[in-house]
């Protein structure tokens, strides 16, 4: 079995496409900036780990990616801070992708189903309900040990070509493979559609979905760029990359999860017929420019503008004597604050639900992590909604922080109070 132990990633940056090998340059660059779930002490604080988080879009093929990316060992570790289960909205739209993929396959006896990015076994364990076979792929120990702990098998290990051809060797090929917000985390595109190639059963189907280029350009949400997503898929070169390695694009369904996602399914070439969504995508993808370099620098402007409006805001409501506080240690807070030079003399700590997180600073800025119980015993006058995806299930949770007067400030997409 694999050991979860070679690296994807690279500190220093490309310089040519991952996908399409052609010359890449950044459009912009957000600064140098600490890797986002990398939490710390104080005594830490010597050590921590700096890189340029620089953003290109590929002019030939239209591969977001970023230039350089942290090694992927010093991400996903034995203490890898984020668990699928923190959102409940996130575990019931599990539930709806699961019943809608196993729909699409054929069920035969010991059909297996297989994950990659398993983390705590929150989607696979629908799966296991259905009474299927599972087996999820997953580097990160400590939530994997938690996916172990519902009797899910889990190989500890980061996916490419050759893990699939160890798992699909131990314990055949798929019918199903699904990977939900995590081959937006792996450098090594080819290896990964290579390895869902040689994984998936002839007539079997892959489901993928990750955060979206087309809403990040929209929303101006410029906080999902960080070190983990070292790609921000699109539709085009989505469908390119995978047909290289035998897979056709099937459908391509947004989705509204993670602040706007695509959902792709694919099928190994000839299996499946191709679905009306993928041409209305690809339509829609030109319709927004995604392939014009003018794009990226009227996002570049937008970005800008983002930031000082937010800068002025709470510095403004400092002035006026107010408490700020940040709701949610999200990867993309990391962004934000590096990015906008706030750090704990403008927010005087960050709400999150995580336990590991407590008591740790964030990642560059150094700002303490609580727990919401601690935001509740002690409410701010203002809270910046990092989980700003996750909005509906935290203000029914948090009602108790506005019926006493408290304000949510949000920035995607615009630096706003909300009423
Ligand atoms: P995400 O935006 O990358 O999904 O990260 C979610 C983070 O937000 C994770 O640290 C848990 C935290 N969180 C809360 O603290 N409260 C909540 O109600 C939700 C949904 C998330
Ligand atoms: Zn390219």
């Amino acid at each position: 079995m694999p050991d979860g132990n070679h690296p994807s990633g690279s500190a220093s940056p490309v310089r040519s496409c991952r996908a399409c090998g052609a010359s890449l340059s950044a459009f912009m660059t957000f600064g140098r900036m600490p890797m986002a779930n990398a939490f710390l002490t104080p005594e830490q604080m010597p050590h921590e780990y700096f890189f340029e988080l620089q953003p290109a879009c590929c002019e030939r093929c239209g591969l977001f990616q970023l230039l350089e990316q942290p090694p992927a060992e010093r991400i996903f570790h034995g203490e890898y801070p984020f668990f699928s289960s923190s959102s409940v909205r996130m575990q019931q739209h599990f539930g709806v992708l699961v019943a809608d993929a196993l729909a699409r396959i054929s069920r035969r006896p010991g059909a297996l189903v297989v994950e990659i990015g398993c983390n705590d076994g929150t989607l696979l364990a629908h799966v296991q309900q259905a009474g299927y076979r599972t087996v999820g792929i997953e580097p990160s120990e400590n939530v994997a040990a938690v996916a172990r702990e519902r009797g899910i098998e889990v190989v500890n290990a980061f996916f490419d070509e050759a893990t699939a051809a160890v798992v699909a060797e131990t314990y055949g090929r798929a019918q199903l493979v699904v990977a939900t917000n995590v081959i937006c985390h792996v450098a090594t595109l080819h290896s990964v559609a290579a390895g869902l190639s040689r994984l998936v059963a002839p007539d079997g189907m892959v489901v993928i979905e990750e955060p979206y280029l087309g809403d990040m350009i929209a929303k101006t949400s410029y906080d999902q760029i960080y070190n983990e997503h070292v790609f921000m898929l699109s539709v085009r070169p989505m469908q390119r990359v995978c047909a290289e390695h035998g897979l056709t694009l099937t459908e391509a369904v947004p989705q509204s999860t993670h602040g706007g996602s695509m959902r792709y399914l694919l099928a190994p070439a000839g299996s499946a017929t191709i679905g009306a969504s993928v041409d209305r995508q690809l339509a829609s993808e030109r319709a927004q420019r995604l392939d014009d370099p003018r794009t990226y620098d009227a996002f570049r402007a937008r970005c800008e503008r983002s930031r000082s409006e937010l800068r002025k805001l709470l510095s403004g409501l400092r002035a006026d004597g107010k408490r700020i506080a940040g709701y949610a240690a999200t990867s993309k807070s990391a962004t934000v604050t590096n990015y906008c030079g706030l750090g704990p003399d403008d927010i005087d700590f960050i709400a999150d639900s995580t336990p590991l997180k407590h008591g740790k600073l964030s990642p560059g800025m150094h700002i303490p992590i609580r727990s919401t119980d601690d935001f509740r015993r002690r409410p701010p006058d203002f809270a910046i909604l990092f989980a700003w995806n996750h909005a509906s299930e935290i203000f029914a949770k948090e009602r108790a922080f506005t019926a006493g007067g408290g304000r949510w400030i949000t920035y995607v997409p615009d630096v706003a109070i909300t009423d």
